[in-house]
């Protein structure tokens, strides 16, 4: 896809892999509407791209709609970067939090799309999503898991019915705010945490090539082939190796 001059529109733009994304596709010349909840962080984006920034709370219909009417017509790229994680024992999370991640994870990318998707067509547009690897299924992730995994198969569908470019983005851990703001920080000691800078490139390239999937770190592809041809023996290794 060429890039220059195109219209973009970049959700979870306020902070993290969004904001990365959109100062990327600024250096590339899209003009960019940004998309996000906080009104000062998404300022200093605006401010670093000259995108447009636009708050929108993505948990509930008005603000998708507020996007679609932002968008309708014009936008040549869809990026879906908005997102929440939630982490801990499945019978600890709380029924508003999980209504949440399936509102902004799945939910909000699955209105969006069906909405813009005339338009992405008319503009022989792309859509990018920023799945995760917890699709192949995390312990202690599993509703974040469960929305990654649903938004890759959304991805997956929408590349063979609809005619137009659609990249996915699975990155393992990502140095953002995303821990601080699920609540718990990431503990692992591997993998190690990639910038969100890296994902960003990643993305776009991705875009550009017109590639189905892309994993950040790239070598994040073996686990999710081990998981695709021998799920019990990627369960036995997960609850081995965490
Ligand atoms: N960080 C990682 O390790 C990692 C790994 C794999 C995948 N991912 C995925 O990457 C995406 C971006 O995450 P990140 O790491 O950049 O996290 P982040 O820094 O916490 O950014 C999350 C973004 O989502 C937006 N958002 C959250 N709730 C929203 C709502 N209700 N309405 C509208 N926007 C909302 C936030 O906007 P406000 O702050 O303005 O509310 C923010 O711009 C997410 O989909 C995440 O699942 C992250």
């Amino acid at each position: 896809m060429r890039l220059a001059g195109r219209f973009a529109v970049v959700t979870g733009a306020s902070s993290g892999i969004g904001a990365a994304v959109a100062e990327r596709l600024a250096r590339e010349g899209c003009e960019l509407l940004l998309v996000g909840r906080d009104p000062r962080r998404l300022g200093a984006v605006a401010d670093r791209t000259g995108g447009r920034p636009l708050q929108a709370d993505l948990r509930g219909q008005a603000g998708i709609d507020e996007v679609c009417a932002a968008a309708a017509g014009t936008v040549a790229l869809l990026v879906h970067g908005a997102g929440l994680g939630a982490a801990g024992p499945l019978a600890d999370l709380d029924a508003a939090t999980t209504a949440d991640l399936v509102a902004v994870n799945l939910t909000a990318p699955m209105q969006l799309t069906r909405a813009l998707l005339p338009t992405l067509r008319a503009q022989d547009g792309h859509l990018a999503f920023v799945a995760s690897i917890a699709a192949v299924g995390v312990a202690d992730e599993a509703v974040y898991s469960a929305t990654k995994a649903g938004l890759r198969g959304f991805a997956d569908a929408v590349r063979v019915e609809s005619g137009i470019g659609v990249t996915t983005v699975l990155p393992g851990a990502v140095d953002t705010p995303f821990f601080t703001h699920r609540g718990r920080a990431y503990e692992r000691r591997f993998p190690r945490p990639v910038t969100a800078a890296a994902v960003a490139d990643a993305l776009v390239d991705a875009v550009r090539r017109d590639r189905a999937e892309v994993f950040v770190p790239r070598w994040l592809v073996l686990g999710a082939r081990v998981h695709g041809l021998a799920p019990t023996i990627f369960a036995r290794l997960s609850r081995r190796f965490g």
